[in-house]
């Protein structure tokens, strides 16, 4: 096991946690063609997987936020440094993000979605941290919650690094 992180998730958990997922838009959505939108960079193993575990068509797009920093907290301030290619009126979309922390990047995203008029707007996140949330924003598909930590590793990062995890670590303290 890496250094400074205990293990959380498991592959098979989050094999599990994928399928059920895949298996809910799947079902909410037949017939229809839902455009999902991942939130780079730390959405991109999730999605890539999430895709696979879909029966239905779907198109694919990215966007990226950041804030400022790389600490471990938010700063508050947001911005999207890649904007969406894909235009979204009329369309069902459904929002791909690793973790729903404060909620603060999220509702920011959603706001933008929002003003551009797709016909309905879900969010789906590998993890809730829903006890830290600072905004009210609805999670509609959500593949873990937990209470508290850092947590990095399938696609997830502290300062870019431990991405390449497939499983999901617990940052340890000093660290
Ligand atoms: P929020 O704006 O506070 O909800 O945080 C949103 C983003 O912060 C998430 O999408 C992650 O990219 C990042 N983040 C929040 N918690 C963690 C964590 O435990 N590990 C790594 N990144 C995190
Ligand atoms: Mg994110």
């Amino acid at each position: 096991m890496p250094e400074g992180l205990k293990l959380l998730f498991s592959r098979d958990q989050i094999e599990e946690a994928v399928r059920r997922l895949g298996a809910e838009i799947s079902s909410d959505y037949r017939g229809r063609c839902p455009l999902l939108i991942g939130v780079l960079k730390g959405a991109f193993m999730f999605l890539a997987d999430l895709l696979r575990h879909l029966s239905i068509p779907v198109e694919v797009d990215f966007v990226r936020l950041s804030s400022y920093g790389c600490r471990t907290e938010t700063s508050g301030v947001v911005r999207m440094t890649k904007e969406l290619e894909s235009d979204i009126r009329g369309r069902d979309v459904i929002v791909v993000e690793d973790i729903v922390d404060t909620g603060l990047s999220l509702k920011f995203l959603l706001e933008e979605l929002r003003a551009q008029g797709p016909s309905s707007l879900r969010v789906c996140a590998l993890v809730d941290k829903r006890a830290r949330r600072e905004v009210e924003v609805r999670v509609d598909y959500v593949g873990f919650e937990i209470e508290e930590g850092f947590i990095v590793g399938y696609g997830i990062d502290y300062a870019e690094r431990y991405r390449e995890l497939p499983e999901i670590y617990v940052l340890e303290e000093g660290t």
